[in-house]
């Protein structure tokens, strides 16, 4: 073959492994409103960006006629390009080719850009839509799974790994982007789950829909595996190119800072008047953070979830920030399982990444109940302790309102290290609230008055009694507990000046295998 010869082969096996399983099953796959992995890519990364790994894998297995059976790429297009000019590593699985499933060669590709990756320090999107273990190849198969597992737990905390799950992602194949920081999965057409409803149904007798056992809803709602529901592919897309742009490339740099046109100093007075009067009153702790931050953005993770905690990145003077705030407007804003668990794994993904972390607190307290004992809200809340305690990125509290027993020193208290620690005058923090510190002290005294209209006296009595020592910021701001009370509408220079000091923070822990956090 000539020179030309040769070239036009290339371009001809080019156009073939483009084609991954055929013309006809990328049109099924467009039937079922999905885009092909290379479709996927190309809206995923810059422009002309995309630089192509191991087109020309095939696979080698010579059992049930598959070796007849030959893909270019094997079932993932693997490779890298850019975000908003930032390298990442990205493998797209190719549902055209064997269903997407996951042959010895496919992880090889897999694990190349994974290793890749580790040796520049970049993030790895992975977009999974795939029938799991190529059934064919078996035992290598799994072997596969496994590889690619070990690489996902060794870059944890040193890249950040994104998975998007487009399509199906069954069985131990759920575990890759379950080890990864971030789950996004695009409503209707995708699903997760370690046993489908066929076994649920032979082994337990639960007869369920696909959508419901694994569908999107149910992880962004009932189960917090996902961290967003996308309503499209695209929307999913556009979510993992915003999330790079809050995280760093990996654990040795800081997120990159971008141009902001939001004035520092922006004083707003609506922060004064935002909170109710009576303090059992809700409120949108949402319309808070939106008045403080850049230009009223903030991606919010796990929107769906635990909806008493809020948590998901902002930026501050084009600076990105971790937000985990309480939200009164659901469930009071009280401390349970769900939100220990949710706002702990944040906590501890803006620390590993250097992402500094605003807390914004109005807790009741923790949620009592056997429901919640026999859950084990101990192991669980304290794992959002830990994570507080454990983080050295700079930390800055605010203290909008209530700030009550355990849940006080849980959320980024001074005692935490906590680094700058502010209360709004409207805080109240205490031991407990006036109504159960009352019947504590002097429930005795009440129960003993001989009418209701003396038992209800004795009670406001004390109660004001208890709200005028403790229901303010000045008590803790007495100890130094508090190193300011600011006026509300200040709240977003202050909080930025206070980051601004940060910004040179060094903070480490005792050297060490690693903790034994309660997991
Ligand atoms: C080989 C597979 C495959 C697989 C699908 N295909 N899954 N080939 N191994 N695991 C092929 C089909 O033969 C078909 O080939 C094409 O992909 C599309 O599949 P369809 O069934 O036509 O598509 P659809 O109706 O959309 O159904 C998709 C599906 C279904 C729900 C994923 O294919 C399915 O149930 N597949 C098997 C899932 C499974 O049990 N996987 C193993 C799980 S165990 P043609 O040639 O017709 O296009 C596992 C263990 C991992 O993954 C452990 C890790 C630790």
């Amino acid at each position: 073959m000539d020179i030309q010869g040769k070239i036009k082969q290339l371009i001809d096996k080019r156009e073939i492994a483009r084609q991954g399983g055929g013309l006809k099953r990328i049109e099924s796959q467009h039937s079922k409103g999905r885009f092909t992995a290379r479709e996927r890519i190309e809206m995923l990364l810059d422009d002309g960006s995309f630089e192509e790994y191991d087109m020309f894998v095939t696979h080698r297995s010579h059992d049930f006629g598959l070796e007849n059976e030959l893909y270019l790429a094997d079932g993932v297009v693997t490779g890298h390009g850019t975000i908003d000019g930032r390298i990442v590593y990205v493998y797209s699985q190719d549902f055209t080719v064997f269903g997407g499933s996951l042959s010895e060669t496919h992880a090889k590709k897999i694990c190349k850009i994974m290793d890749q990756a580790m040796k520049v320090g970049a993030p790895i999107i992975g977009i999974n839509d795939s029938g799991g273990a190529r059934i064919q190849e078996g035992v290598q198969s799994l072997s596969g799974y496994a590889e690619i597992f070990q690489r996902n737990i060794m870059a944890s905390g040193v890249v950040p790994q994104i998975s998007a799950i487009f399509g199906p992602c069954a069985g131990g194949a759920v575990y890759s982007p379950a080890l990864t920081d971030v789950i996004i999965m695009s409503d209707k057409n995708s699903y997760m789950f370690v046993t489908g409803p066929k076994v649920t149904k032979s082994v337990t007798g639960e007869t369920i829909t696909t959508e419901n056992l694994g569908g999107a809803t149910v992880h962004s709602t009932k189960s917090g595996v996902a961290h967003f529901k996308a309503e499209s592919e695209e929307e999913g897309i556009m979510l993992i190119r915003k999330l790079i742009e809050y995280l760093p490339q990996n654990n040795l740099e800081d997120p990159k800072a971008t141009v902001c046109g939001d004035p520092y100093d922006r004083r707003e007075e609506a922060l004064n008047h935002i909170i109710p009067e009576n303090s059992n009153q809700a409120y949108d702790m949402k319309d808070i953070i939106y008045l403080i931050v850049d230009n009223a953005e903030f991606l919010e993770m796990h929107r769906h979830y635990a909806k008493n905690i809020i948590v998901g990145f902002a930026k501050l003077e084009g600076r990105p920030v971790g937000i985990v705030a309480n939200q009164p407007s659901f469930l009071a804003g009280v401390l349970d399982i769900e939100a220990s668990k949710k706002a702990a794994r944040f906590v501890r993904f803006c620390d590993a990444f250097n992402v500094p972390i605003l807390t914004l607190v109005d807790v009741p307290g923790f949620l009592p109940g056997s429901n919640q004992e026999y859950g084990g809200i101990i192991i669980h809340g304290a794992k959002l302790l830990f994570a507080y305690g454990e983080a050295t990125v700079p930390k800055v509290t605010v203290t909008i309102r209530k700030s009550y027993g355990g849940a006080h020193d849980v959320m980024s208290s001074k005692q935490l290290r906590g680094d700058i620690n502010y209360a709004w005058p409207t805080a109240e923090i205490a031991v407990m609230g006036a109504k159960g510190a009352i019947e504590i002290l002097n429930g005795k005294e009440i129960a003993a008055a001989q009418t209701e209209e003396e038992k209800m006296a004795l009670m406001q009595k004390y109660e004001a009694e208890y709200n005028d020592k403790f229901a303010n910021p000045y008590e803790a701001a007495k100890f130094g507990f508090i190193d300011d009370v600011i006026e509300p509408r200040n709240t977003r220079f202050r909080v930025i000046r206070a980051f601004r000091t940060l910004l040179t923070k060094k903070d480490v822990n005792p050297p060490k295998k690693h903790s034994n956090m309660p997991l």
